[in-house]
């Protein structure tokens, strides 16, 4: 299987698809997100450091994250292809990627801003990792997976759901003319079913 770049806004869908690509390909969903709250959750160093960043909608330093991947990427079980979301997420991080890794394609999830404010301030999460939207949750106020608790990212806050969207912009998106010159990005337009959205993603993972 291949080694996968997921590029794509705040709340686009990243870990929804990643989750998918898993569970058809069995290869690891490694996101940097969830390992940073991970490490917030157990109170580790890492996660002091990196909470004041998440909460205020910044990026965690480049060297932080790009040393945490690095680790990742050397365990047994990406040997067959790994799915990286929400890494990289500057030039420096990509250019430090490259020279470690052989990315074989990068997604970009592509939602307009409007529909990507409405799937951020409607999702609900389990600490279990499992990801939902108010919109198909109906009464349901527990995990469907593991019957915990849901409930809402801090960082889903109005205001700084505001700077990670301009954070996005400045740091993030200019990653996409950096793949597509290495000739290794594919569009997704994912608006629409999450099934529908993920039929396209393996087409473009043949
Ligand atoms: P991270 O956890 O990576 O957050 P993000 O990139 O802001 O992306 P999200 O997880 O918010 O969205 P997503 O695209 O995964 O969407 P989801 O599938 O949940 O990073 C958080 C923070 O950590 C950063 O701000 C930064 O501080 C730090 N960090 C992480 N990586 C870093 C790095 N490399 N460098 C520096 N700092 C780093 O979907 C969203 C909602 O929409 C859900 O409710 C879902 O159910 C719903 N949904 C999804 N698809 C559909 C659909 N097709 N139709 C309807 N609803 C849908
Ligand atoms: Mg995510």
């Amino acid at each position: 299987m291949k080694n996968i770049v997921l590029l794509g806004a705040p709340g686009a869908g990243k870990g929804t698809q990643a989750a998918l690509i898993r569970e058809e390909f069995h290869i690891p969903h490694i996101s940097t997100g969830d390992i940073l709250r991970r490490n917030i959750k157990e109170g580790t160093p890492l996660g002091v450091t990196a909470k004041k960043y998440i909460d205020a909608g910044e990026l965690v330093p480049d060297d932080v994250v790009i040393g945490l991947v690095e680790l990742r990427l050397k365990e047994d079980d990406c040997k067959d292809g790994y799915i990286l979301d929400g890494f990289p997420r500057t030039i420096p991080q990509a250019e430090s990627l490259d020279k470690v890794a052989r990315i074989d394609v990068a997604l970009n999830i592509d939602v307009p801003f409007d529909v990507i404010m409405e799937r951020m301030s409607g999702r609900r999460v389990c600490a279990c990792g499992e990801t939902y939207h108010v919109s198909t949750l109906g009464d349901a106020t527990t995990c469907q997976k593991c019957g915990k608790e849901l409930f809402i990212r801090d960082d889903d806050r109005p205001e700084t759901v505001e700077n990670r969207l301009r954070v996005y912009e400045k740091q993030t998106a200019p990653l996409i003319d950096y793949y597509r010159k290495q000739g290794k990005l594919k569009d997704v337009n994912a608006v629409g079913e999450i099934d529908k959205i993920f039929e396209d993603v393996k087409k473009a993972l043949i």
